[in-house]
């Protein structure tokens, strides 16, 4: 298995450390109780004004509605993606309750499943988000409401072995991640002033 742990300058938890985005997944399905725990955990993040501006449909491996999913993938994410046990559709609710546009809906969205996310880590699992789709084939073909805009595909489920996928595609699982430094992007006081 590659070795995908963050090398951080400074001490972070051990599952922010530890997640990633893997392209193999293992045959394995997941049990109900998981797959409510990681909704629970979005249920639960914070969002402005509390609107909680976010939906999902989610579709288990081997099922019809896994494979509609499945094909609103670009090619290059359903090569691997379909492989997953579970498919989420991530929705945006980009409108309050008014009528009126939520400028943080989207944020909160990602939030939303930023905290998904550590929970399937928590329980061993991996996610691995994907844009690459086509949202109006997903929301047509899942009866999404009108009010609802799909933003992102997850592909959720315990790892698997590199040698499983296309050859052009181990190398990039097997890859080394990469990252900015935290100089790059934190200013303390005032812009400029970069943390050292
Ligand atoms: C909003 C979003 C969209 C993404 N879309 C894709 C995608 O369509 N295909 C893909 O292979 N990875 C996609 N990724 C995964 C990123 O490429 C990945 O998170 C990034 O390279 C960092 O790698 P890591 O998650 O392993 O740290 C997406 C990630 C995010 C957050």
């Amino acid at each position: 298995m590659p070795e995908k742990t963050a090398r951080t300058d400074h001490p972070i938890h051990a599952i922010l450390a530890s997640r990633w985005s893997p392209r193999a997944f293992s045959s394995q399905l997941l049990d109900n109780e998981t797959i409510a725990s990681m909704f629970d955990a979005a249920r639960w993040s914070p969002s402005a004004n509390n609107l909680q501006p976010w939906a999902f449909v989610y579709a288990v491996r081997g099922t019809q509605d896994f494979d509609v999913l499945c094909g609103c993938l670009k090619e290059s994410n359903a090569l691997w993606a379909c492989n997953a046990a579970i498919l989420v559709l991530a929705l945006e609710r980009p409108s309050k309750p008014d009528g009126s546009p939520n400028a943080h809906a989207r944020y909160d969205l990602g939030q939303a499943v930023a905290h998904m996310t550590f929970q399937a880590s928590a329980l061993g699992l991996h996610v691995h988000q994907m844009a690459g789709f086509d949202p109006a084939r997903a929301c047509a073909s899942l009866g999404i409401p009108a009010d609802l805009l799909a933003v992102t595909i997850l592909a959720i489920g315990h790892l698997g072995e590199p040698s499983s996928l296309p050859a052009t595609l181990q190398e990039k699982e097997l890859a080394t991640r990469s990252r900015n430094p935290v100089s790059a992007f934190v200013h303390t006081g005032r812009w400029p002033n970069h943390v050292v």
